[in-house]
């Protein structure tokens, strides 16, 4: 299904401002859609005070922050994760991650997993949410000058 213009609106206006050009880790609109358009992909997109945005409706709220997430089977990964720089250090990445946690239970999830980039500060806010280093993959990443860095896999049951 062809996801709303306001979905992608909104997820990639938060892209578009939230992440550091050096890492390349952005998508872009094209993908966002193509991953949306999957049924097994899922978006949460909240305003500044963690309320979830409606998906396919206009709004008078500005998004703060966006989480895409995909479900196999009953796992799913947390794929992205962003918040204005404006809004950040208030919670909303936390919520946005507990609203993950409810609606991937809804649809009978019983682990999420993640991948970040070594050094990501990211790392504070997922191991306060109780994700567990699984995994590593050395020099994974490509950065846009063309340095390689390691990823590292976390994990939660949920
Ligand atoms: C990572 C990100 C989503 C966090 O959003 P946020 O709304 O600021 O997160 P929260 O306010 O819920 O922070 C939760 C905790 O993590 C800490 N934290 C979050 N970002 C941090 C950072 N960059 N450096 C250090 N600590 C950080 C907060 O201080 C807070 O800790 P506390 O509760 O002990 O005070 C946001 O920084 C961001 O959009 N980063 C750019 C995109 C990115 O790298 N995404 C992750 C990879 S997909």
């Amino acid at each position: 299904m062809t996801p709303s213009p306001f979905l992608l609106d909104r997820i990639m206006a938060v892209m578009e401002a939230a992440f550091d050009p050096a890492y390349g880790e952005a998508w872009n609109r094209r993908q966002v859609a193509d991953a949306l358009s999957m049924p097994s992909t899922h978006a949460l997109v909240v305003d500044g005070d963690g309320e979830l945005l409606p998906e396919d409706l206009a709004s008078p709220r500005a998004p703060a922050g966006f989480l895409l997430s995909r479900h196999v089977l009953d796992e799913e990964e947390l794929l992205l994760i962003a918040v204005m720089p404006s809004c950040r250090d208030r919670g909303i990445g936390t919520i946005l991650i507990n609203r993950l946690f409810e609606a991937a239970r809804a649809r009978g999830i019983s682990r999420i997993y993640l991948e970040m980039r070594r050094g990501n500060p990211a790392l504070h806010l997922y191991r306060k949410l109780g994700f567990e280093p699984i995994g590593e993959r050395p020099n994974y990443y490509r950065m846009a000058n063309g340095e390689r860095i390691d990823a590292i896999t976390f994990g939660r049951s949920i």
